[in-house]
């Protein structure tokens, strides 16, 4: 049964037969580093491949926790490393760069003691064959906290070192949120809550929130949402009842509103045309007997769609497809129903994946405007008169939002903003955010929710 404390101090440094010193921890965030930031891996498909071998899923949750930590620390931790170490380290030597990274990283964190960080350090250093730097290692963080404050306090007020993010992302979002910004950016650094989704083809919240707390865990139904269950318990997801029997999704409350916005009826078409992973694609079939059609360009993100359909017992039409072409894969009949769950800058949920910050290039943001231009154009004519298309990302950037959906609507007289989805009375002003020009945008934090935008576009009949 899980805890709803977190691990021991020894545990987490690492008591275990064969890693007396927590060192394998420490090596493997540092892996994950160097392939983020030399490499532009993803940090999650990083984590994936370097934490396969290790069984413990504390030792999983320490790297995880160490990663991230280090993907808000990273501007002060280079700024330090840039000072302490005389003469750059050589290429080879990157993962030990890393280590050190790391090691600052969990020093400026302050969880563990300061002896151990640098014992796992420099114990790390020797577990990745670099014995050579041990010492230099060593020395280097024994200086860091000799002088940390006079280090740190080098780059007081400097909103990049401060909050951890890129000047560029600073400027985009205090010009988007003149009065958020501060907000937005802590958001992005604060730890995100686990959000279920109750699978209610399976049970109802009822029973699936009995079966939670028969086993231990706090968890709270989230008003205005009608299958969202925040859990309070640290909990490895197998180890939620009836998990891989189908019984619940992991899904942040934003995602699930989502599909409030569809407004489902049994028989209708539905399209999904960004579905991979599959999230929203799950959560369609569970409200409603709709024939879904799933597109998506990715190969593997298509499997993952199949895959979680599979164990939730759904089925739907899967096509390995481009959505911005429909030509190559439409059958000609039209949708009652569309979704487009934008491929996007992902700005809203940077506390589920910090190293977005540093993944993200301005650059990137031009191109994802012009795709997410491209899908609303090209597939609203698949859409019945009468019918409804949602337009949805994870972003906080107005471009890719209500700028994105008002320039839509000006080449559109066939189009028509409709309101959010009603709620009932018991939850009224549960859901938070507001009403921006065209749509609607939630802040990531608010309520806990991350932060997604939101418009629906009804179709009128043809004249
Ligand atoms: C925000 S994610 C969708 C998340 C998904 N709806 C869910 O709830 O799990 C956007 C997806 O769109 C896919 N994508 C990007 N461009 C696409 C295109 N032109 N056609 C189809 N899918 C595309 C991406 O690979 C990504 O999987």
């Amino acid at each position: 049964m899980p805890t709803p404390t977190g691990d021991r101090v020894g545990d987490r440094v690492g008591d275990r037969a064969g890693d007396k010193t927590g060192a394998k921890p420490r090596l493997a965030a540092a892996e994950v580093a160097l392939s983020v930031f030399d490499h532009g891996q993803a940090a999650d498909v990083a984590l994936e491949t370097v934490c396969a071998n290790m069984e413990a899923s504390k030792d999983r949750s320490l790297v995880r926790r160490l990663v991230h930590g280090l993907m808000r620390d990273w501007p002060m931790v280079n700024a330090h490393l840039k000072t302490l170490l005389h003469t750059p380290l050589k290429p080879k030597d990157r993962l030990s760069f890393f280590i050190l990274a790391v090691a600052l990283s969990e020093l400026r964190d302050g969880r563990e003691p300061d002896h151990a960080v640098v014992h796992c350090a420099v114990e790390a250093t020797r577990l990745a064959k670099a014995e050579h730097l041990s010492k230099l290692v060593n020395a280097i963080l024994r200086r860091f906290l000799r002088e940390r404050e006079a280090l740190e306090a080098k780059w007081l007020g400097r909103p990049v070192m401060e909050w951890g993010y890129p000047q560029w992302l600073i400027d985009a979002l205090a010009h988007d949120w003149p009065d958020e910004w501060v907000d937005l950016l802590a958001a992005g650094n604060a730890s995100p809550p686990l959000t279920l989704r109750v699978n209610r083809r399976h049970w109802s919240r009822e029973q699936a929130l009995d079966a939670l707390s028969k086993s231990g865990m706090v968890d709270r139904p989230l008003p205005g949402l009608a299958d969202a269950v925040m859990c309070e318990t640290r909990a490895a997801i197998r180890d939620v009842p009836e998990f891989m029997d189908g019984g619940w999704s992991v899904q942040d409350a934003g995602a699930q509103w989502a599909i409030d916005w569809l407004e489902l009826s049994s028989g209708q078409r539905v399209l999904d045309a960004c579905a991979g992973p599959g999230g929203k694609a799950a959560h369609c079939l569970e409200r409603a007997d709709i024939d879904l059609v799933a597109v998506e360009s990715e190969p593997d993100r298509l499997a993952q769609v199949g895959a979680g359909l599979e164990r939730l017992s759904l089925s739907a039409e899967l096509i390995c497809g481009d959505a911005t072409a429909p030509d190559q894969w439409w059958d000609g009949q039209a949708f009652d129903r569309i979704l487009i769950d934008a491929p996007c800058s992902a700005t809203g949920v940077i506390r589920r994946h910090p190293d977005i910050r540093w993944l993200r290039q301005p650059q990137d943001i031009d191109a994802l405007v012009t795709t997410q231009a491209l899908l609303l154009n090209r597939l609203w004519p698949l859409l019945k008169p009468g019918g409804i298309l949602v337009y949805v990302t994870c972003s906080v950037l107005a471009r890719e939002n209500h700028q994105q959906v008002q320039r839509f609507l000006e080449n559109h007289s066939d189009a028509k903003v409709l309101d959010p989805p009603s709620q009932d009375e018991s939850s009224q002003g549960t859901v938070p955010g507001r009403a921006v020009s065209v749509g609607w945008q939630v802040l990531p934090g608010q309520n806990d929710w991350d932060g997604f935008y939101y418009a629906a576009l009804g179709r009128l009949p043809s004249a």
